[in-house]
């Protein structure tokens, strides 16, 4: 081949009309290659784009048209080459540089590409774990590849503007004490100190806290976090936290630079004008219309109260009237038009789903021209159903679905038919960001499997000044001073005001039910410097992952996350976890039971 290579690359996403004529030498990938016998076109590919090559084989040697011809998708290549503007009616509009294309005067074969273990050009239909496996390949997805970039994108504009404010990056250990009350920690054997163990941070809580006590005034991290939880569209047990803090603050200061954040990255990033302050909302306002403290305020399908327009004395109902219970009710527009059929599979669907939240039943009012259907016709009276009707505000064409049972149950149901409908019947807008705050969060909430009260948010939160003489007395009435920020029904971020008095930290520990003993063990370096000079604080967290997620329009964090892990925490792509050698687990005084024991078969 020939070697003769100007210094300068271009890139394959630049070249335009004006640039005809020009010499350019372009390097990138294979990433489509047609034969057309005298002529073989290869659109070469790089992280900027595509360009259209043309070989015409007649203007190289034997050998060289030989390695032209026998050119493997997805191999890297050299290019030298003149751009030409493309034939009249040969333009691709779908392609920046659909205009031109390049003559190919030289080509060489940087690194020829094997049999493709995974094509990444199937991604939709590829099992998760080839992807992850091969993420190298699966990442050269120009959606991929736009996903990272905006995810670097957004954490530098978030850098910039924190920065601005005067914020300081300040990075906190990654080897911490493990300390109860959260998610399970990731441990990691000490071999200086047989038999101890560090904590991988499940977030930088506390170390961020003893920064403001140090007087730091407004710090802010990128903080990988790691949690030992059980994974979800949203959850990965290593992510990313905007961690902040501040001194001297109250919960409007979090929340304006939060908002000036959000601001700020949508109009860089997206062009989107979001109209700050966002909406606010209760926690008991948010469970009550939405049965979630993560509402989806980009639709209705809103919670009712029916109870006073249910007879005491049907008999589906006394279990519920007896027990103190609830009747709510949502309405979907439109659905009870769906086909006979459908409407019936949807409805004993739906009745199957609501056992997954401990609720009995669902029942449902379908409103069609002709009649009205319910089960509860047996039981009401036309005068009755219409009463109920008008309080769901409901036309022709909807449909009512009501739960009883005890309020916890019937919400926590209500809510999830409510986004299960939504999602599955196209029913919420799409390119819309509905941001919402949920304040006013209770301090505690009832841990049935532990019978115990635990920190709905974390220990550290300190509660409403009209509680602070009872929280630890009256649990189930104390609220904190604690704040979610919400995007379109997904936690984005949550934060707090702190207890910054040792009294009222130690008797938070009471409140929760942890002894002297745990908190000496595990909590003592807090509450000794608490009594040291420690400033009111507050901050909050957003989870940058969720948050890229949501601005490119993925519906998984692994899309927006380079070398994410499977649902079952294993990280494909080198094989992680792994066993080790026993001399590595000797030097960390660490003995495996033999019913965990996996030989070593290399
Ligand atoms: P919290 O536990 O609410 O608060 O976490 C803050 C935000 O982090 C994100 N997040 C996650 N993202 C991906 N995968 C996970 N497993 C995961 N877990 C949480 C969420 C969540 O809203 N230290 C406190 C913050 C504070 O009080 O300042 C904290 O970590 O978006």
């Amino acid at each position: 081949m020939r070697v003769e290579f100007m210094k300068k690359r271009t890139d394959c996403g630049c070249l335009r009309v004006s640039d005809v004529s020009k010499e350019v030498i372009l390097q990138g990938w294979a990433h489509s290659i047609r034969d057309h016998g005298s002529t073989i076109f290869i659109d070469i590919r790089d992280h900027y784009g595509i360009t259209q090559l043309v070989a015409e084989l007649s203007k190289f040697n034997e050998q060289e048209q030989k390695e032209i011809k026998s050119l493997s998708r997805e191999s890297v290549i050299e290019i030298k080459g003149i751009v030409k503007k493309r034939p009249e009616g040969t333009t691709n509009e779908n392609l920046a540089t659909g205009e031109i294309e390049v003559e190919v005067k030289t080509i060489r074969i940087l690194n020829a590409c094997e049999t493709l273990p995974y094509n990444w050009q199937d991604y939709q239909t590829s099992e998760i774990f080839s992807r992850l496996r091969y993420r190298y390949i699966d990442l050269r997805n120009p959606r991929f590849q736009k996903n990272i970039e905006t995810r670097s994108r957004i954490a530098s504009e978030i850098r910039k503007y924190l920065e601005e404010l005067g914020f300081l990056e300040i990075e906190t250990p990654m080897l911490t004490k493990s300390t109860p009350e959260g998610a399970r920690d990731y441990l990691v054997p000490s071999r200086i100190h047989k038999g101890k163990f560090y904590a991988l941070p499940q977030s930088p809580q506390l170390y961020k806290q003893m920064l403001m006590i140090s007087g730091f005034d407004k710090y802010y991290q990128f903080a990988r976090c790691l949690r030992d939880e059980d994974l979800r569209i949203d959850r990965q047990p290593e992510f990313t936290q905007i961690d902040l803090e501040m001194a001297f603050i109250d919960q409007d200061d979090i929340i304006s630079v939060v908002e000036g954040i959000m601001v700020r990255i949508f109009d860089k990033i997206l062009n989107v004008k979001l109209q700050a302050p966002f909406p606010r909302m209760s926690y008991k306002e948010a469970m009550s219309r939405y049965g979630t403290d993560k509402p989806d305020t980009r639709y209705g399908l809103e919670i009712e109260d029916i109870m006073d327009l249910i007879p005491k004395d049907i008999p589906i109902f006394k279990d519920i009237f007896e027990s103190k219970g609830c009747i709510k009710a949502i309405k979907a527009d439109g659905l009870a038009n769906l086909s006979k059929k459908k409407l019936e599979k949807l409805i004993s669907q739906l009745r199957r789903f609501v056992r997954n939240y401990k609720a009995k039943d669902i029942g449902h009012i379908t409103i069609k021209s002709d009649k009205i259907k319910s089960p509860l016709t047996r039981f009401l009276d036309e005068k009755q159903i219409q009463k109920i009707i008008k309080r769901m505000d409901a036309r022709e064409g909807d449909l009512i679905l009501f739960v009883g049972a005890e309020e916890k149950i019937v919400l926590r149901t209500l809510g999830e038919v409510r986004t299960k409908l939504a999602r599955e019947h196209d029913l919420i807008p799409q390119d819309k960001f509905n941001f919402l705050w949920v304040i006013d969060f209770p301090l505690f909430e009832w841990d049935e499997d532990e019978e115990r009260w635990v920190a709905m948010h974390h220990p550290f939160t300190s509660c409403k000044k009209e509680f602070i003489n009872n929280f630890d007395t009256n649990q189930a009435e104390a609220i904190a001073n604690a704040y979610d920020i919400v995007l379109n029904g997904f936690e984005l971020g949550g934060g707090s005001i702190r207890i910054n008095k040792p009294e009222i930290q130690e008797r938070m520990f009471k409140a929760l039910g942890i002894d002297e003993k745990t908190v000496q063990r595990n909590f003592s370096f807090l509450v000794e410097a608490l009594k040291y000079g420690a400033p009111p604080h507050g901050g909050l967290a957003i989870g940058f992952d969720r948050l890229v997620m949501l601005m490119v329009g993925e519906d998984n964090i692994r899309e927006v996350i380079a070398f994410p892990k499977t649902k079952s925490a294993i990280l494909p792509l080198g094989g992680a976890p792994s066993i080790v050698d026993d001399s590595q687990l000797e030097e960390l005084g660490i003995e495996i039971k033999p019913e965990y024991k996996i030989q070593n078969i290399s």
